[in-house]
């Protein structure tokens, strides 16, 4: 099933565009590009804006963000489809900023080089501590290269509340944010060591995440790989996630999603949820996850909620996946409580149901590979097992835990199930996360 993860990345775009483009000789400054849509050639070829022609320097050690912020409003002011190339070779130093749209035409950013983030959190003052790469309202926008994103985190990790709990727990940034954008195509990628989640969707539709390549230490907290919030039409594949947090979380309002040919860990593994905190309503529904390779993660599959939300997470499938030494290869808990505060019984609860697995086998570094702990007053529905096959890392006996949760198993189960009878097999159906063309 899997393929040698390097086959997941190509570094062709570079060399492409700068085979197929006209690329400008003498500087630019920006009154040519004002006058850039008003160029008459009419060529449908993509305007190429090189950020060394306005002055970026990409040594790693100058400050570029003033020019790729206004290399930015320009291609997003242009009337023509336009290119920003960042070539290769060259090392950009960019501190916060925000990328806005919308634009007039369809932008491209070609990461060849690296951008690499300042490394002293104390830069961020006077800006927003959740942002680095800040990309909203923008329809159409590729970002690819084969480049590097290096966020630089090792003094946030530090200054973390999960790594000393003397510190006071504040935010620090997602390396790579899109906010309300849609027809995005994120390709051919390195993420490393990011301040906190590497790449982060919210309020987006019809989005193509493929070729990433994302890595942190097992030990940095909060790192995330990918993190899908309140979107839709989400497709992410052929990707290599290792960091020290979930390989790809899905949050609340989000539907549509599939994610195929993905390799995780180590980390926390794949994660819906939490749904739910502080008495919220979240829904996600019509997720797709197969072919899948899990090593070493604390997690597998799970979902989590909160007790006291409301909302639902159904119509999920989990197929097609393959774990090595995973601490929990598959867990629903309803009971989630990552507060210092011990969470009180509530009666209120996020319904979780139409859930699949199907053909998951595989190593558990625990005894108990399956979980499933439902609430009191809305017990699991409809989980659905078919060919799950999890066995002991080492030489112990698997089991499964089951509290409050329905269901029906097809094939060879084990550990063990545990569900209790729902009258019927419902196979599941999940609508197809089909990004339009763009
Ligand atoms: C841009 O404008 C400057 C002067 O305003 C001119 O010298 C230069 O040739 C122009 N470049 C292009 C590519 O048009
Ligand atoms: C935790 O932080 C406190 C002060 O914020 C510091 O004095 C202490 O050395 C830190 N502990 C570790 C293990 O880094
Ligand atoms: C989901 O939508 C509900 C209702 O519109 C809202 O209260 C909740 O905050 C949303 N959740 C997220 C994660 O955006
Ligand atoms: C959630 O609702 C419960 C019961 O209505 C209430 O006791 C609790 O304080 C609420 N929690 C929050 C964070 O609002
Ligand atoms: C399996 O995972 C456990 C806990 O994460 C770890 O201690 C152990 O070394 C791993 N075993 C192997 C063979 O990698
Ligand atoms: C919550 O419910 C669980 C299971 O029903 C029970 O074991 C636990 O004592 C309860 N906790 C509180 C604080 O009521
Ligand atoms: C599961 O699907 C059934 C049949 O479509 C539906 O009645 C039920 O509400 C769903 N459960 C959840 C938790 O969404």
């Amino acid at each position: 099933m899997m393929r040698n993860p390097n086959a997941f990345l190509f570094l062709s775009e570079c060399i492409l565009v700068i085979i197929s483009l006209p690329v400008l000789t003498s500087p630019l400054t920006p009154s040519n590009l004002s006058a850039a849509p008003d160029f008459p050639s009419a060529s449908k070829r993509p305007f190429v804006l090189d950020i060394h022609q306005f002055g970026a320097k990409g040594d790693g050690l100058s400050d570029d963000t003033q020019v790729l912020g206004e290399v930015w409003k320009l291609a997003c002011s242009s009337a023509r489809q336009s290119t920003i190339l960042l070539p290769a070779g060259n090392k950009y130093l960019v501190g916060p900023v925000d990328f806005a749209g919308p634009c007039r035409n369809k932008v491209t950013i070609l990461i060849c080089g690296t951008l690499v983030a300042p490394d002293n959190p104390d830069i961020w003052k006077g800006f927003n501590r959740r942002r680095w790469l800040y990309f909203y309202g923008i329809k159409h926008l590729t970002v690819e290269g084969g480049g590097i994103i290096n966020g630089m985190g090792a003094q946030w990790w530090a200054q973390s509340c999960k790594r000393n709990s003397t510190k006071r727990c504040r935010p620090a940034p997602t390396a790579i944010t899109f906010h309300k954008c849609n027809n995005l195509k994120i390709s051919n990628l390195q993420m490393v060591n990011s301040q906190q989640m590497h790449m982060a969707f919210t309020s987006c539709f019809h989005v193509k995440a493929t070729h990433l390549n994302v890595v942190a230490p097992d030990t940095s907290p909060n790192t995330d790989g990918i993190h899908i919030s309140s979107s839709s039409g989400i497709e992410i594949r052929k990707s290599l996630i290792k960091t020290g947090d979930d390989c790809i979380s899905m949050v609340g309002n989000s539907s549509r999603i599939r994610i195929r040919d993905v390799i995780c860990g180590p980390g926390h593994g794949i994660s819906v949820g939490s749904l739910g905190k502080s008495n919220s309503s979240d829904q996600i529904h019509d997720v797709l996850v197969e072919a899948i390779f899990l090593l070493h993660t604390q997690n597998g599959l799970r979902i989590k909620t909160w007790q006291g939300g409301s909302g639902f997470a159904s119509k999920i499938i989990f197929k097609n996946v393959r774990m090595e030494n995973v601490s929990h290869p598959i867990i629903v808990d309803q009971y989630y409580c990552d507060s210092s505060l011990p969470c009180l019984n509530q009666t209120r609860a996020v319904r979780v149901g139409n859930i699949s697995f199907i053909d998951i086998r595989g190593t558990s570094a625990s005894e108990e590979a399956v979980r499933f702990a439902c609430s009191d007053t809305f017990s699991c529905e409809y989980i659905y097992m078919e060919d799950v096959h999890l066995v002991s890392q080492a030489t112990e006996d698997t089991r499964s835990f089951c509290w409050n949760a329905h269901g029906s198993i097809s094939g060879l189960i084990y550990p063990p199930p545990c569900l209790a009878c729902n009258d019927g097999v419902i196979m599941q159906n999940v609508a197809s996360a089909a990004i339009e063309t763009m």
